[in-house]
């Protein structure tokens, strides 16, 4: 029998990285950061000009690259990735891909094809999944599902702390107005919105730490073994 997953869905900035990946070492579970997927095909479509409104040839681009993922050992090394062989880690980061990517997700050929290979690497169970439509989509049968959820005025500090650490000053309602317009354009496409499954639970972040985000979820957790 399959091991249990956890699914991990919520908005731009509601902390879901770091809780997941904290999560999954706590517990020794694979970890999975869905988005990181939809950065590469965007990253790999604005390096070869692919427009982004061909929805074809970004369907075949994403049919067409092999990516490859490597979670980080411990809960603070971000996930490495590759595709066709070139490293990219720190390129999908990029504000450039982090502006489009809502628009090259939301073609339905090339979720088909990155939704494939995820349920392929969730299939034995024993992992946390991250990103918009697991609990909704890739696997609506995942043992736990949660959704986390922040404030606008809340994601768009903490990114600014984020952004600030690494050397780099934006206005918040700069950030705001970023946040506000990825999260419309997630929640609003027709295939697979962004939205909690009827069975998610909810967990408002906005004043509770990283750890005590966590603690909650391992809780959870353990509650169904
Ligand atoms: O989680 P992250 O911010 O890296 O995700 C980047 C983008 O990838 C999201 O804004 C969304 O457009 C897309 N995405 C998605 N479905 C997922 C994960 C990410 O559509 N499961």
């Amino acid at each position: 029998p399959r091991r249990p997953l956890i699914a991990i869905d919520g908005p731009a900035g509601a902390g879901k990285s770091t809780v997941a990946r904290a999560v999954a070492a706590q517990l020794h579970l694979l970890y999975l950061d869905t988005g990181a997927m939809y950065r590469a095909i965007t990253w790999l479509a604005l390096q070869r000009g692919i427009p982004l409104d061909d929805a074809e040839q970004l369907t075949q681009l994403a049919a067409q690259t092999q990516l490859s993922l490597k979670s980080g050992n411990s809960s603070v090394e971000p996930t490495r990735i590759w595709a066709n062989g070139e490293e990219i880690t720190q390129a999908i980061r990029s504000p450039e891909v982090t502006r489009w990517v809502s628009q090259v997700s939301a073609v339905p050929g090339v979720r088909q094809e990155l939704v494939k290979r995820q349920r392929s690497m969730g299939r034995d169970g024993g992992a946390v999944l991250e990103g918009r439509d697991i609990g909704t989509h890739v696997f609506p049968d995942a043992e736990l599902k949660v959704f986390l959820t922040a404030s606008v005025e809340e994601r768009a500090q903490r990114r600014q702390h984020q952004l600030q650490a690494q050397g780099q000053q934006v206005a918040l309602e700069e950030l705001e107005a970023q946040i506000q317009q990825r999260d419309r354009r997630d929640s609003e496409r027709t295939i697979s919105p962004l939205r909690p499954a009827p069975d998610a639970i909810l967990i408002d972040t906005d004043h509770l730490s990283q750890s005590e985000v966590q603690d909650k979820i391992v809780m959870l957790y353990q509650q169904l073994l």
